[in-house]
């Protein structure tokens, strides 16, 4: 028996300043698109923002449904989105933000498992690392990748190999 221990890696930041003038301007972006999230059923709103290489900003915010199942998340309507719109333009950047009553959560909103597993694939199509920004009131977290969120995710590359 062997026993294994997985570590991540992330920054904190106390403050948006603390981030480039792009970045900064994505996390505003992310900010006021929480405000149109359509959340009648958990009154959380999320707010996503991602910037592709082509420098186009796409935004996104969770989409509820009465067949709750049937609503979205913040994340994967913007990625979505912006794959459908440009499919040919990797992504850079993505960041959340949450809040409730129109005040920001104190801790950063972290993206859930199925956002997690569609931002991975994001990365592999363009095969370039999204970098994470989750924004909270008291502390902002930053990933380089979606990998130290998903340690051990499933390598597409298994089923090629089993196929070849
Ligand atoms: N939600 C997101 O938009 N992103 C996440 O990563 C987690 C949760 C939404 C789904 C639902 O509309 C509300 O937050 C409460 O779960």
């Amino acid at each position: 028996m062997k026993q294994h221990k997985i570590q991540i890696d992330f920054k904190e930041y106390q403050s948006i300043d603390e981030f480039s003038e792009k970045e900064q301007k994505v996390i505003r972006v992310a900010l006021k698109s929480l405000k149109n999230a359509y959340a009648p059923y958990s009154h959380f709103q999320v707010g996503a923002a991602v910037l592709l290489e082509n420098n186009e900003i796409i935004i996104g915010n969770n989409q509820e449904n009465a067949a709750y199942p049937s609503g979205l998340c913040a994340e994967r309507v913007a990625l979505f989105y912006a794959n459908a719109k440009y499919p040919n333009s990797p992504v850079s950047l993505l960041v959340v933000a949450a809040g409730q009553n129109n005040v920001l959560t104190n801790e950063p909103a972290t993206p859930c498992g199925a956002c997690r597993q569609v931002i991975l694939e994001t990365e592999l199509r363009f095969k370039k690392p999204i970098k994470i920004i989750m924004v909270g009131q008291n502390k902002i977290f930053a990933f380089n990748s979606v990998k130290a969120l998903l340690p051990m995710s499933f390598d597409p590359d298994l089923i090629e190999n089993e196929n070849n």
